[in-house]
């Protein structure tokens, strides 16, 4: 088979990395790609924001199947584009990526699925926000209602500031939306579902690190850590959220006509009254995808094209690998406000050679001089994997100290807690 993989981040290049070594892929090509991705396959220059280009590209590669990596290019509907031209394509349509393009929408799904989430009110007004953040009380959680890159939640102590990152939600748009939240505590899981529409297949568990700083300090990013297994989780929890959430809301995105073909990323909060829904995404995790994909022993390309062709019922179930796997993530000087970029980067060779890593590429690009620099907010994601947690996490930091990028930083404490816990 030969598959066409959209997006340019670490997510792609693990998802690259993992369909090459299934034997049933004779071909990847990616678009738009990064610097380390065009190091290991073809890839081609594309609007990811542009479906019709996406499908004519795919038509013009004859791939037989499309993997859709960011959530920009779904809830655009490149996914349509891609099946409208007869080619399977692993991503839900525009209108079931709507679980993550309005977080009011997933609310309301939720709610027709009786899937424990957050209490919640969708405001269109400041008076209406006021109103909401005094009954739930601090600590404060205000949501852009559509996409923000994973910086739309500002969760909060200080009233003032809700109230300002509401009114900033509010002036995007004419009709935009705020979602007020109860705070949820409790730690956090990734969990992702691989679903035909019908029947859903999780992963393996994963925890993300939101906080650009040690010890969940400063603003939220896309994310600058992850592991997996979680040695502290719930025995049950996969089969508990398998069954209580994920089926749901496929079975019930499928009852409304809009069935989720694709990634299904539940986010949760682990709390004392138990397991809630923080957000839904509709499509792999970034950084969790770098951890998971590095555990998975099952063949990927076969995965995906089952689920993207209505045929998961048919597959063995998954294999898993018993290593533990560590991401940490290099961001730009500056990340996540406006990063530099342009910024050299050397060490990648000798970071690569340290046992059990793989060093990910995100935002690079090679200059005109011929250099590798810096293209983008978090620009390598340092995968490693190990016996234990312990060994996956000395092993990702002692290649991350190979590397140089001037004015970078990287969190130190990414699955500190859980390897010391087992
Ligand atoms: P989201 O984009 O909805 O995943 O939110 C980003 C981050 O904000 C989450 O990973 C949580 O750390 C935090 N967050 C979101 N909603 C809540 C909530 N209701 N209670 C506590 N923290 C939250
Ligand atoms: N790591 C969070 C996300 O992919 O949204």
């Amino acid at each position: 088979m030969k598959v066409l993989v959209i997006g340019s981040g670490a997510r792609e290049h693990a998802l690259i990395n993992a369909l090459l070594d299934d034997d049933e892929v004779e071909c990847v090509i990616c678009a738009p790609g990064n610097a380390g991705i065009a190091g290991v396959v073809e890839t081609h220059q594309v609007a990811v924001s542009d479906p019709v280009a996406i499908g004519e590209l795919a038509a013009k590669l004859a791939v037989d199947l499309v993997v859709i990596g960011p959530e920009v290019p779904l809830v655009a509907g490149a996914a349509d584009a891609v099946r409208g031209r007869g080619i399977a394509c692993f991503g839900p349509s525009a209108a079931a990526a709507q679980l993550e393009g309005s977080k009011a929408f997933a609310k309301q799904v939720m709610a027709e699925a009786s899937v424990p989430t957050a209490l919640a009110h969708v405001c269109t007004t400041i008076a209406e926000v006021g109103a909401a953040i005094d009954q739930f009380g601090a600590p404060f959680v205000v949501k852009d209602d559509g996409l923000a890159a994973g910086k739309g939640v500002v969760v909060t102590n200080d009233r003032a500031e809700a109230i300002a990152h509401a009114q900033f939600c509010l002036a995007r748009a004419a009709d935009a939306q705020v979602v007020i939240e109860e705070y949820l505590d409790g730690p956090e899981v990734s969990l992702f579902g691989i679903t035909d529409g019908t029947t859903i297949v999780p992963l393996q568990p994963a925890q993300d690190f939101k906080r650009v700083r040690d010890d969940d300090e400063g603003p939220n990013t896309g994310g600058m850590g992850a592991y997996s297994p979680l040695p502290w989780a719930p025995e049950h929890l996969v089969s508990d959220v398998t069954e209580r959430v994920l089926q749901p809301m496929v079975d019930a995105m499928r009852h409304r006509g809009t069935p989720f073909v694709g990634l299904l990323y539940a986010g949760l909060a682990l709390t004392a009254r138990g397991t809630r829904v923080i957000e839904f995404n509709a499509r792999f995790g970034d950084p969790e995808t770098q951890v998971v994909l590095a555990r998975l022993a099952s063949p990927l390309g076969r995965l995906l094209l089952a689920a993207a062709t209505g045929r998961l019922a048919d597959l063995p179930p998954l294999v898993w690998r018993q290593e533990s796997a560590v991401t940490v993530v290099i961001a730009a000087h500056n990340y996540p406000e406006t990063p530099r970029t342009g910024d050299l980067i050397s060490g990648i060779e000798a970071a690569n050679e340290v046992p059990g890593v793989n060093v990910l590429h995100a935002g690079t690009a090679v200059n005109p001089q011929g250099q590798l620099v810096s293209a983008g907010g978090r620009v390598l994601s340092v995968t490693a994997i190990g016996d234990q947690l312990a060994q996956a996490r000395e092993r990702a930091y002692g290649a991350i100290a190979l590397i140089t990028l001037a004015g970078s930083h990287f969190r130190t404490d990414i699955a500190e807690i859980a390897s010391a816990s087992k």
